[in-house]
Formats: C-alpha cells, sequence, structure tokens
C-alpha cells in the first residue's frame, strides 16, 4: 500500500532526476519545500508536493509529521565496517603522545587489525560488523561503501569480502564492496605480497564476483605510485575501478596515477597542493574528504572551503574504522567540515548525500528526494532544522529513520 507523510515541515534535498554531481557554488544549495507531502510506493518515493495542494486519498496509509524535517539518509562512501576488535588502547598511546607512525611501527596499526581478523571466523566477524552497521544505519546512513584490508592474505581479504558480501544480502540498505589489499605489507617480501595480490587474489575476487571496486594506500612507508600503478592495472583487467587511499601523510604523486587510471575517487587528500587540484579539475575523479580522520589522529584537515571554491565537487565520508576513525556518525562529519574546513551546513550536508551517492555511483538511488530514488529517509526530532546537523555537535537531532519506507528499529 502507498504511504503518505503529511505536515512535513521542510522536506530538503528535493532534485529532479538527472541532475549532475554538485560542483564549486552549487554546493550551497540545497533545495526545500515548506510544509510539503511525500508519497512513497513499492519502497520508492512516488511523489511530493506542498500541503497546500496536498488531496488525500483513501487508498493510502497516512503518517502525520507534525512540522518535522525530513531529509534523505546519509550516504558513506568510505569505511573499513568489518574488523575483528577495537583498538582503543592505541588510542590510549595517542594520548600519550605517541603519532599514528610510531604506533604502527612498534605493533599497533593496520597489521595488529590484520592479525586479530585473520583468527576470526566469518561467521563472530559477520556478527560484529552487524551491530554497527545496524547502529550506522540509525544514525542516519542509507548507502555505504566498505572495504577489505585487514585481511592481507588471500584467504583472510576472501573472508572480508564474504563478509561484506553476507551484510548486503542482510540488510536492506545498498551496500559496495572494495577490495583493499593493497592496504599494507604483511611482511618484508613485498614483491610475494604483490603477485599474490595481483596474481591471486583478483582472479579469485572477479570469479566470486566480491567486490565492485579496488582500492590502495598510497604512501610513504605503504605503497609506493609505482606499486599502485600495477595494483590499479590489474584492477582495471577485472573491472574494478578505482577509489583509492592518497595524500593522507604525504604527497608522492599518487593522485596523478589515480587520475591516469580513471579512478572514480581519491579519498583522504590532506595534504593537497594548487596543482593536484589542477589536476582534479580536468579529471572526472572525485576529490573526498574524511574529517573524522583528521579529528581523531590530529593531522590536517582537507582544504575543503579550497576545493569548493576552486569549482570541484566534494565529497565527505567517515572513513569509519578502528584505528584512525572510529566513528561511523555522518552528523559528526558535518560538524567537522564545517567547523574545521569552513563548509556551510548545506554543502557538508551535500557532500554528504547528494554528492556522495555519486561517489558510489549510486546517484539514481539514494542521497536525494527524487521520484523513483529509494524512500531512505530521516525524520528529524521537532524543532530541528538543516543547520542543526553540523551545529548541535554531537547531539542527536534524529527522530527516525526509513529505509525503503519502512521505519528502520
Ligand atoms: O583510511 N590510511 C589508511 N587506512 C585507514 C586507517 C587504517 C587503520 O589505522 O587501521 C584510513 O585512515
Ligand atoms: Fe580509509
Amino acid at each position: 500500500m502507498t504511504k503518505t507523510f503529511i505536515n512535513i515541515g521542510r522536506l530538503i534535498q528535493v532534485r529532479e532526476s538527472g541532475t549532475n554531481i554538485l560542483r564549486g557554488a552549487m554546493m550551497a544549495d540545497v533545495p526545500t519545500i515548506e510544509n510539503a507531502w511525500m508519497a512513497v510506493e513499492n519502497g520508492l518515493i512516488s511523489s511530493y508536493g506542498s500541503m497546500d495542494d496536498f488531496a488525500a486519498s483513501a487508498a493510502t496509509e497516512i503518517i502525520d509529521l507534525n512540522g518535522r524535517m525530513v531529509c534523505p539518509t546519509f550516504v558513506d562512501s568510505h569505511t573499513h565496517l568489518v574488523f575483528a576488535e577495537d583498538r582503543d588502547e592505541e588510542f590510549v598511546m595517542k594520548i600519550k603522545g605517541m603519532d599514528y607512525q610510531s604506533i604502527a611501527e612498534a605493533g599497533g596499526g593496520i597489521l595488529n587489525s590484520a592479525r586479530k581478523l585473520q583468527k576470526m571466523s566469518l561467521s563472530e566477524l559477520t556478527e560484529r560488523a552487524s551491530l554497527r552497521l545496524q547502529e550506522a544505519i540509525g544514525s542516519g546512513t542509507g548507502a555505504i561503501e566498505i572495504k577489505s584490508g585487514y585481511g592481507l592474505s588471500m584467504e583472510a581479504e576472501i573472508k572480508m569480502l564474504q563478509v561484506v558480501n553476507q551484510l548486503a544480502q542482510q540488510f536492506p540498505i545498498p551496500i559496495k564492496a572494495t577490495f583493499l589489499g593493497a592496504h599494507a605489507f604483511p611482511d618484508k617480501d613485498k614483491e610475494k605480497y604483490m603477485s599474490s595480490l595481483i596474481q591471486e587474489m583478483l582472479p579469485e575476487i572477479y570469479s566470486q564476483q566480491l567486490a565492485d571496486y579496488i582500492d590502495c594506500f598510497c604512501e610513504e612507508g605503504y605503497y609506493t605510485v609505482e606499486q599502485m600503478s600495477r595494483i590499479l592495472e590489474a584492477g582495471e583487467k577485472f573491472d574494478l575501478r578505482a577509489k583509492v587511499h592518497v595524500n593522507q601523510f604525504n604527497s608522492i604523486g599518487g593522485i596523478e596515477k589515480a587520475i591516469e587510471y580513471n579512478a572514480l575517487t581519491v579519498d583522504h587528500l590532506e595534504v593537497l597542493s594548487e596543482s593536484e587540484i589542477n589536476l582534479l579539475k580536468d579529471s572526472d575523479t572525485i576529490p573526498v574528504a574524511l574529517p573524522g580522520c583528521s579529528f581523531f589522529i590530529r593531522i590536517p584537515y582537507t582544504p575543503g572551503r579550497k576545493i569548493i571554491d576552486s569549482g570541484l565537487p566534494l565529497v565527505i565520508a567517515s572513513d569509519f574504522n578502528p584505528g584512525s576513525a572510529p566513528s561511523f556518525n555522518l552528523s559528526l562529519a558535518n560538524s567537522l567540515a564545517a567547523v574545521n574546513m569552513g563548509l556551510l551546513p548545506e554543502e557538508a550536508f551535500n557532500a554528504t548525500t547528494y554528492n556522495a551517492a555519486y561517489a558510489l555511483e549510486l546517484e539514481n538511488e539514494v542521497g536525494s528526494i527524487t521520484e523513483g530514488k529509494r524512500a531512505n529517509f530521516i525524520v528529524a526530532k521537532a524543532g530541528k532544522n538543516l543547520n542543526s546537523i553540523s551545529y548541535n555537535f554531537g547531539v542527536d537531532w534524529i527522530d527516525r529513520v526509513y529505509i525503503n519506507g519502512e521505519l528502520f528499529s
């Protein structure tokens, strides 16, 4: 049966289908209908309009929202949601003064997560990841990308991607899987791991259809530009488009190389030069900022203001992971982007909804209130507006979340 939501104080992010990714000054606009209604049919948004023109029909269930705001759910285009254990002890080491790289050298970091994940069963990992995903959806996330990369062996990388695929079957939201075998090197023999990744893992992942994208952590002490290039080259042969970790601590040429491979996104960019911004302007590659990571490990914020002012599109994601960003809360990411990157609440919201959908090639399914898109939306608490998302940092402004038109609980 059709459901109609009436007396929506503000219906936020209402867009015609077929609009392009928002870039530059366009990001400051969030189209809104005041005092609106919205109808849902078969889990999709079927129509909407102003209450002034509303005519009730008998064949619909009416849900009165009493003036509350409705907006589309967030899209989280970059997470590492599958992992074995939190790394809160490293957090304490950080407070005591150690930095990210020295913690990694002292046996923490990505290899710490890999050791724990390798020992954990597929079902236990799935159970733990499910609890996190359940909570992430409750915090407003209505589509998500999840990476492997804490396996670092053929068996464990496949296991991680199988977990992601199980989550995709269990949960009612779109889930994209990214193969991040190139997250770190498991031991000193880098060439051996490179050939296992390219010659064993990739063909197996392709034959089981376990991934949508390929990722690589291109950084000093991790993967060189040349190694990333070999990995993206191999990924291309298996139809995996690139979404890569670049310029987190150092600029070593990863952006240029990623653009050469027509990467869908380049993520992190805490270190970003004028000439790299210009390279992005001449490409179809989308810049993604991860303000939760900057906040948590106390590194510079991606120059989001500069990116937008140069006319580029911007996406913001959580980077949810146990090491550098243990929060999947995209409302908080909105606050961090506003306060520390100088984004307007509208820009931060567009970066975590409409534009983020493009970063996962889900622009026809989620990211706005549009006829034919999934009815994945948030009902705000009374008195909350678009500014509240960034303004009330760390405060839960969400009353309820609907996924495919159904109340999510
Ligand atoms: O995106 N930078 C690389 N990977 C993650 C951190 C992974 C970890 O510390 O476990 C990131 O920040
Ligand atoms: Fe990441």
